[in-house]
C-alpha cells in the first residue's frame, strides 16, 4: 500500500522569538524538519509532503535538494486547514501518516507500528501525568469516540490523562471525505484536524490507538526552554545506547553527539566531548576531556588528550595526539603517530611513527616514516594567492623554529638546523642550516637612561 506523509509545519512558533522558523531550529545539530524528513525517508514513503507559512521561502532553500511536494497554507486556520491544503496533490488511496515538523523525535518503529495498524484510521496517543494543554482521547466502552481539545474540555474530560499525540495515520480516503466538513465552531476558532475522529466514528470506523516506544518521541518544541531540554533527553538516549554498545562514557550528561559515531570496543569518552557528522572510533581508543570531533574516524589504540579538535581527518592506530592539537580537513596520519600540543595539521599526511610534538603548523605536506618535526615549525604554504606543497622525507629531523618556504622537499635523513628559513630543496643525509651565523658585535655600546642627580 502506498505511504505518504504529510509534515505541518505551518506554524509560526512565536514563543522562540527567533527571526528563524521554528522547524529550522537545531536539535542535535539538524533543523527539526530534518529530523521529521529523515524519519520519513526511513519508511520508504511515496511522497512527502510539507506544510509551510510562516519563513517559508527559508525552510524550503534549507531543503533545496530533498524529494518535497510543498504546500503553502497561507494563515495558519489550524491543524485541520492545514492538511486540508494537501488535498489537491494527496493521492486518493494509501495511507497517510501525519506528522509535525516541531516533533523531531518521533520514532520510525513507532511509526511503522502505526502504518501497519489495520484500522484506516490509527493514532498515537499515550498517558501522562499532566496532560494540560494537549487533546484528551475519550473514549467509550474502552473504544476512541472522539478528541476534546484543552480549551473545549469540560471539567471530567480534563481529568483525563491519555493525550493525542497529534501524529496519525489515516487512509487518504478518509482525509479526502471528511476534512471539507471541518467547522472552526470551537472555543480557539480553529479548523481541527481532531474533528474528523468523531465524524470517522459516527460513520462506523474503528480508530486503532498506539502507544511510542519513547515519551521523548511525541514531545513538541514551542519554545527555548523545550529545546535545551528535549535536546538533553536526546542526548541521554544516544549516550545509554552507546554505552549498551560497552562505551565508557565518563559523564552521560555531559556528552553531546550531533550525528552518528560508531565504536569498536572498550572505547573511553570523557566529559565534554563533542561528535558531529560521521565519525567512527576504533578499539581502546582514549578521548580526553572537551574534544570537539566532526566527520573523523580515529583508529584503535589512539589516545587523543584534552581540548583537541578534529573535521574531517583519517588518524591511525595508537596515535598519540592532543593536547590542543588541531587537525583540520584531509590531516591523515598513519599508525603510531604523536601530535602534540598546538600543532595544526591541514592536508598533511604523517607516516608512521612520524611526530610534531609542539608548536607547529603543518599544512598541504606529506611527512616520511620517524620524521621529527621541531617545536615551532611552519611550512609556509602559501604566497597570499596560490597553495604550495612541502614534502619531507623518512627519518628527518627538522629543527626548532624552522620555516619550510614551499614548494621545497626534505631528503630521508637529512638534518635541518633549528631556525633555518628553508628555500631550496634539500638532499638526503646532509645537514642544513639557513640562517645568519651568531656573531658578536665589537664596539657596541648599551644605550643607558641619564641619571638626574
Ligand atoms: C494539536 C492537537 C492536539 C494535540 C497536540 C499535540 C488539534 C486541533 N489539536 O494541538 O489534540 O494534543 O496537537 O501537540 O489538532 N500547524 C499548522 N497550521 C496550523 C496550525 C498548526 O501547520 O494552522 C502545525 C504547527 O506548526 C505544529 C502542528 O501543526 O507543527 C501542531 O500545531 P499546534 O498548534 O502545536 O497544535 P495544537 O493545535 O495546539
Ligand atoms: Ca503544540
Amino acid at each position: 500500500m502506498s505511504l505518504s506523509v504529510i509534515i505541518m509545519s505551518a506554524g509560526k512558533g512565536t514563543r522562540m522569538k527567533s527571526i528563524k522558523p521554528k522547524v529550522l531550529q537545531p536539535l542535535a545539530g539538524k533543523p527539526l524538519l530534518e529530523h521529521v524528513l529523515t524519519t520519513a525517508k526511513a519508511l520508504g514513503s511515496q511522497k512527502n509532503i510539507v506544510i509551510y507559512g510562516f519563513g517559508g521561502e527559508q525552510v524550503k532553500n534549507t531543503f533545496a535538494h530533498e524529494q518535497i511536494e510543498w504546500v503553502e497554507q497561507a494563515e495558519q486556520l489550524g491543524t485541520g486547514h492545514a492538511v486540508m491544503m494537501t488535498l489537491p496533490v494527496l493521492p486518493t488511496e494509501g495511507k497517510s501518516l501525519i506528522l509535525s515538523g516541531d516533533v523531531p523525535l518521533i520514532g520510525v518503529e513507532t511509526l511503522q507500528k502505526l502504518a501497519s495498524s489495520d484500522s484506516p484510521f490509527a493514532m498515537l496517543t499515550m498517558s501522562v501525568d499532566n496532560p494540560f494543554g494537549l487533546g484528551r482521547i475519550i473514549r467509550q466502552d474502552g473504544r476512541v469516540v472522539a478528541i476534546v481539545e484543552q480549551k473545549d474540555a469540560t471539567d471530567t474530560e480534563q481529568q483525563i490523562k491519555e493525550i493525542n499525540s497529534g501524529v496519525y495515520c489515516v487512509a487518504n480516503e478518509i482525509l479526502h471525505k471528511y476534512l471539507k466538513n471541518l467547522d472552526n465552531n470551537n472555543a480557539q476558532g480553529e479548523y481541527y484536524l481532531t474533528d474528523i475522529v468523531k465524524m470517522a466514528v459516527d460513520d462506523g470506523i474503528e480508530i486503532a490507538t498506539v502507544s511510542p516506544e519513547y515519551p521523548f518521541e511525541i514531545e513538541g518544541v514551542n519554545d527555548r526552554l523545550q529545546l535545551a531540554q528535549l535536546e538533553r533527553t536526546w542526548q541521554a538516549h544516544q549516550a545509554q545506547n552507546l554505552m549498551k554498545q560497552g562505551v565508557h562514557i565518563i559523564d552521560p550528561s555531559r556528552f553531546d553527539l550531533r550525528g552518528h559515531l560508531s565504536v569498536g570496543k572498550d572505547v573511553e569518552i570523557d566529559i565534554n566531548v563533542i561528535f558531529e557528522g560521521d565519525c567512527e572510533l576504533g578499539d581502546h581508543v582514549k578521548i580526553g576531556a572537551g574534544c570537539i570531533i566532526k566527520n573523523t574516524k580515529i583508529a584503535s589504540g589512539t589516545v587523543v588528550a584534552p581540548y583537541s579538535i578534529f573535521e574531517n581527518a583519517v588518524v591511525g592506530e595508537n596515535n598519540q595526539i592532543g593536547p590542543f592539537a588541531r587537525l583540520r580537513p584531509n590531516a591523515i596520519t598513519s599508525d603510531e603517530v604523536h601530535i602534540g600540543n598546538f600543532v595544526e595539521l591541514k592536508n598533511t599526511q604523517m607516516a608512521s611513527g612520524a611526530k610534531a610534538n609542539h608548536l607547529a603548523y603543518l599544512g598541504d605536506s606529506t611527512i616520511g616514516q620517524k620524521t621529527n618535526i621541531g617545536a615551532g615549525t611552519i611550512t609556509a604554504n602559501y604566497d597570499g594567492v596560490n597553495k604550495y606543497k612541502t614534502v619531507i622525507g623518512d627519518e628527518v629531523r627538522i629543527g626548532s623554529n624552522a620555516v619550510l618556504v614551499a614548494p621545497v622537499s626534505i631528503g630521508n635523513k637529512a638534518t635541518i638546523g633549528a631556525g633555518s628559513v628553508i628555500t631550496k630543496d634539500c638532499e638526503a643525509n646532509k645537514l642544513v642550516v639557513a640562517r645568519g651565523r651568531q656573531t658578536v658585535i665589537e664596539g657596541w655600546v648599551r644605550p643607558e637612561k641619564e641619571k638626574k642627580d
